[in-house]
């Protein structure tokens, strides 16, 4: 890390809330409700969009097989590897327009305004928009962070589908992106440093009125889909003793995997269902089939493998009690992820630069950092939400909040970028 003079920076923080105001915008649902599901319509004009403001500022872009898109301003010694910044712009449904977005736009804004502050990088400064943070459409988080991390193998991913059964091979080309999935792993010595801006997705920065966080570890997450199978019938002929009915064994699991991940005392064990299918859904008939997908996530592996084990201990003792058939399969179960040191110390020495106040904390949910960690040294810079609220329509940053964060990665990627 080289010391800098100290940079005389003006973030344009109405730009930046008029892009991001246009860039919810574009969405399959109508405002303030944001939703990009990856290689949609909504999800395809929003990259152009980005694109177009990369363009301009006089970025050039490039795109990879699964639609990681690199937007570079060229540094001075074009043989260093770059620096890394970025987020997502898919969006699950119902969402706001915050999530990931920040990291993108905002990355965008800290290299205009190092632009506009005559700063010239040493090495490149890469703006990377990763394909499908969000698990909505194939089920697992992550998908180009993770792929150009080598976790997830291209012939893995070209086995993911879709609810309706579309496979990513023909989404990705249908949305033009072709050429081997096996070049998205990237090689060694890719990126130098990768430092990724979010809102907090959580509470605490706002209620201790903190203006930045920086992320010293993120969350393990897992998922564990199940299937359970049971035996329909007539809701009104089918008697109470002997139903086999796979949506109250559902409800068990749902509960069991609650019970677990309260039991661990540990406040950041999470448990959830968030998917719950139900066939065939009719009012008057037994459910047969059921589907969940669950998530689990804790700082600690081993607390959170706990609450795995004991979620599939429930579906033996459910299937067994209740006759029903349960089948699992473990979508993901990856490791917490540790924040490089040399990037704190340039993300806290920008942050007392800007006269800042900020506290070092974890990240609950999980983020592309986690992955691109398999490749480089990474680290994150949190910004407040209003009322910790994410993944919701009402999801809220201020334009100070997002203007300090901002100012601060600009000031970190000129540290690391020398
Ligand atoms: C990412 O959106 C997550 O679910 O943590
Ligand atoms: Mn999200
Ligand atoms: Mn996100």
């Amino acid at each position: 890390m080289s010391t800098q003079p100290r940079l005389d920076l003006l973030v344009d923080i109405a730009l930046l809330s008029a892009e991001l105001a246009a860039l919810a915008r574009i969405s399959e649902a109508d405002p303030p409700v944001v939703t990009r599901i990856v290689f949609s319509e909504a999800d395809l004009r929003a990259r152009g969009y980005v694109k177009s403001l990369c363009v301009a500022a006089g970025l050039s872009v490039e795109e990879d097989a699964i639609g990681n898109t690199f937007a570079r301003w060229t540094g001075s010694e074009p043989d260093l590897s770059p620096i890394g910044t970025g987020s997502h712009i898919d969006a699950i449904p119902n969402a706001g327009s915050y999530d990931g977005t920040v990291g993108v736009l905002g990355g965008l804004e800290a290299i205009r305004s190092l632009q506009r502050a005559g700063f010239r990088p040493r090495r490149a400064i890469e703006l990377i928009i990763f394909t499908a943070e969000e698990p909505t459409r194939f089920g697992i988080g992550c998908l180009g962070s993770r792929m150009m991390g080598h976790v997830l193998a291209p012939a893995a991913a070209l086995a993911l589908r879709d609810k309706q059964g579309n496979g990513l091979e023909e989404l990705r080309i249908h949305a033009g992106f072709a050429g081997a999935l096996e070049s998205v792993a990237a090689p060694a010595g890719r990126l130098h440093q990768f430092v990724e801006l979010h809102i907090e997705q959580g509470p605490l920065l706002e209620q201790e009125g903190i203006d930045l966080g920086l992320v010293t570890h993120i969350a393990a997450p897992a998922s564990l889909r199940i299937q359970i199978e049971g035996e329909g019938g007539h809701a009104g002929g089918k008697l109470m003793p002997g139903r086999k009915d796979a949506l109250t064994a559902a409800a068990e699991l749902i509960l069991a995997l609650e019970s677990a991940a309260k039991s661990t005392g540990a406040i950041d064990t999470v448990g959830t269902v968030g998917v719950c299918e139900v066939f065939p859904g009719a009012v008057n008939s037994i459910p047969s089939l059921v589907r969940l997908e669950t998530d689990i996530r804790d700082t600690d592996r081993a607390r959170r493998d706990s609450v795995l084990d004991a979620l599939k201990a429930a579906c033996t003792d459910v299937a067994q009690r209740r006759g029903v058939t349960i089948k699992t399969e473990l979508v993901n179960a990856d490791p917490p992820t540790r924040c490089d040191v040399a990037i704190l110390a340039a993300l806290e020495a920008s942050g007392v630069e800007a006269g800042r106040t900020y506290k070092r904390m974890v990240a609950r949910a999980y983020h592309d950092s986690s992955f691109v960690a398999c490749i480089a040294p990474v680290a994150m810079l949190f910004i407040p939400c209003r009322g910790g609220v994410s993944h919701r329509p009402d999801e809220y940053a201020s334009p100070q909040w997002i203007a300090s964060g901002v100012d601060v990665l600009a000031r970190t990627l000129a540290r690391l970028a020398g």
